[in-house]
């Protein structure tokens, strides 16, 4: 896999960026200096199909506890082969608002996750104090206008999909990303990362052309966002391990939190 040179300096594309009352925090491009992902050129999400962002926010002492007590409830869900801790959260976009549903079910047809073979699995929903807390809603309003719909929240409807996924490896037993070869969701997503402990080796996203060719492979950090066009790449996250070293001890826990991000237009 390659570790590529350069770095990104293209914005997102984000023509309503200035429309949005309530964007503070728009992401941030990586500064060359600051960047564990190495482009041999400027990415742009439109043309290549992937870009790379931070969101200082999410780095925050007070983000961090409402998170990590957040993401401690995460459990496997029903009727799911995969034993990832998750929780998800279904919900509506419109006038600038969020408002969150009560459904948990969720379910890939087994041509998109042959693991699972298209069983309708249950989650526990995240919690609306999560959902509700000011950076949350910024992170997803800044995902939102990354995406440049061509419509406005003020003239169209978008179904909002969460899914926060805890990988928790153990000294005996691999987190495994779920289907785990390189693959497409069907829909647009961005991957926060919301945390990450020491101890942990993987969990490397990497991005292929449709032809499965590597295009990048990138270490994200704690604050970046991936944002991947289902229809232009695949993508693919690699199983972690817990790495015992210096400041490990039996029984203290390694992890990484992401959330999942995806927004559609509804009656398109
Ligand atoms: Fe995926």
């Amino acid at each position: 896999m390659t570790n590529l040179l350069n770095t990104t300096t293209s914005p997102l594309s984000n023509k309503s960026q200035a429309d949005c009352k309530n964007c503070m925090s728009k992401p941030t491009i990586l500064a060359p200096s600051d960047t564990p992902v190495r482009l041999l050129k400027p990415i742009e999400l439109a043309k290549d199909g992937f870009q790379v962002a931070h969101f200082d926010a999410i780095s925050g002492d007070k983000f961090q506890s409402i998170q990590q007590a957040e993401y401690a409830s995460c459990k496997p869900g029903k009727n799911a082969k995969n034993k990832l801790a998750r929780k998800t959260r279904w919900g509506a976009y419109i006038r600038d608002t969020f408002s969150w549903q009560d459904r948990s079910t969720y379910s890939l047809s087994a041509e998109l996750n042959p693991e699972e073979g298209g069983a309708i699995r249950q989650f526990e929903q995240l919690d609306n104090a999560f959902l509700h807390h000011p950076v949350t809603e910024k992170l997803l309003r800044t995902v939102f206008h990354a995406w440049d719909f061509e419509k406005s929240s003020e003239e169209q409807l978008y179904q909002v999909q969460l899914s926060a996924i805890r990988y928790e490896p153990t000294i005996e037993t691999p987190a495994w990303p779920s289907p785990v070869a390189p693959h497409q969701d069907l829909v647009d997503g961005a991957i926060a990362v919301l945390h990450r402990t020491e101890n942990i080796v993987g969990g490397l996203s990497r991005i292929y052309g449709l032809d499965k060719s590597p295009l990048v492979q990138m270490d994200l950090r704690i604050g970046d966002i991936l944002f991947v066009r289902d229809a232009e790449v695949l993508h693919q996250v690699t199983p972690l391990m817990l790495e015992p070293g210096e400041n490990w001890s039996a029984g203290k826990p390694a992890y990484r939190d992401v959330l999942l991000i995806r927004f559609q237009p509804v009656g398109r």
